[in-house]
């Protein structure tokens, strides 16, 4: 792809706000920016995102160029209110055992918006198909982040945004990650400091035969089991690969994401740290420079060996596990380390089926059950 089409020579601004008050004046230089076709990362609670107006197609083709995102990955549209998702979603074209979506999404929208909750709804003729990758379906969301709300508030359109991260990377969850990836070829960056959730929305299919979770998040499968009995989880495939060339339901279905550059391996099961330390001991033997992500309780089995060590937090917080997170595969990959050996954290259920997700992810594939 010509180097032009990535954008790769503007200058990045970075405009600092307030994360609870931002300045208005920052805040409508960004929104001009973006309603002028300009590409503007953002924070949201989850982790930043990178904007453009969603139904200017030049801008989200520029988009995909600059974040080295395949064209079959489809984008969240993100809204200031529920009133603006009505005219980019075709209620009428829900199938017809799922003609109650308008008032599931409704009762769903009450109850979650704003937050870290992203619906799959059916799309209105309005919404590009660059955006939805071809599918008949729109990604809608309403994030609660004091920056986001005024943002999009501000720019009365709607906004596409994917992570602020080249495509594969570990979403941003600090403005400095952001540039990263992307500094000089965006215009704006709003930093409004480090956000509180840490791991991307929940998305929730509405347009399936059941309501399907893609992407575990901080809206949990028990949480909207109290409004949606009968959701279900996507079970994990692990069919797609990045070389996939089909529209993707969700990436959540490709086995390497939010990936390190460095190799990763992860540990899974009740023998997961002393596999860890035989294994860091023979890499270290083998002249290999070794990173260890761990939860906090399991830091003093590791004071002993010469590695780069990363806490994530107290294995009993996945809130601080999830906010940590992506921070500490970024910590782990500039450290000039040869190989990351992870300790699976997270469980079942709640928080912790997202975080145990993304770690999956992140070791694409590279998982050892002890
Ligand atoms: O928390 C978040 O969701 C962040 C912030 C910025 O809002 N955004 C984010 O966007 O994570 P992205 O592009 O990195 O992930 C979007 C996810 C992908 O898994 C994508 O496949 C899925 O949403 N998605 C988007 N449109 C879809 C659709 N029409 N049907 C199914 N999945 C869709
Ligand atoms: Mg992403």
């Amino acid at each position: 792809m010509p180097r032009d089409a990535e954008n790769s020579d503007l200058t990045t601004v970075v405009l600092r706000v307030d994360p609870t008050a931002p300045d208005p004046a920052a805040i409508a230089r960004a929104a001009a920016r973006l309603r002028g076709g300009g590409l503007v990362a953002f924070p949201t609670e989850t982790v930043y995102g990178l904007g453009v107006h969603a139904l200017d197609v030049d801008a989200v083709v520029r988009l995909f160029a600059v974040k080295r995102r395949p064209s079959h990955d489809p984008l969240i549209v993100h809204v200031a209110s529920f009133e603006q998702i009505a005219p980019l979603v075709a209620w009428r074209h829900a199938p017809a055992d799922r003609a109650d979506a308008e008032a599931l999404a409704t009762d769903l929208a009450r109850r979650f918006w704003p937050g870290p909750l992203t619906l799959v709804l059916p799309r209105a003729a309005c919404v590009p198909l660059e955006v939805t990758a071809g599918l008949d379906t729109v990604a809608v969301r309403i994030p609660s982040h004091p920056v986001a709300r005024a943002l999009l508030a501000t720019a009365r359109v709607p906004v596409a945004a994917p992570s602020a991260n080249l495509f594969s990377r570990p979403s941003p969850t600090q403005a400095a990650h952001v540039l990263q990836d992307l500094e000089g070829r965006i215009d704006i960056v709003l930093d409004g400091g480090p956000t509180t959730v840490g791991v991307e929305s929940t998305v929730l299919d509405l347009t399936a035969d059941r309501p399907m979770v893609l992407r575990p998040g901080a809206v949990t499968l028990e949480m909207l089991r109290e409004l949606l009995p009968d959701v279900a989880m996507r079970g994990d495939t692990g069919q797609h690969s990045e070389a996939d060339t089909g529209p993707l339901p969700s990436p959540g279905l490709l086995t390497k994401h939010y990936a390190p550059r460095v190799p990763m391996t992860l540990y899974e099961g009740a023998h997961a740290t002393a596999r860890m330390i035989d294994d860091a001991r023979a890499a270290i033997g083998g002249g290999k420079r070794v990173g260890v992500l761990v939860p906090q309780e399991d830091g003093p089995a590791f004071e002993i060996l010469p590695v780069h060590r990363v806490l994530l937090g107290a294995e009993a917080d996945p809130a601080e596990l999830a906010r940590r997170l992506y921070a500490a595969l970024r910590e782990l990959d500039l450290s000039g380390v040869d190989v990351i050996l992870a300790k699976s954290v997270g469980g079942p259920g709640g928080l912790g089926l997202a975080l145990r997700d993304r770690l999956r992810r992140a070791a694409g594939g590279h998982i050892v059950e002890t």
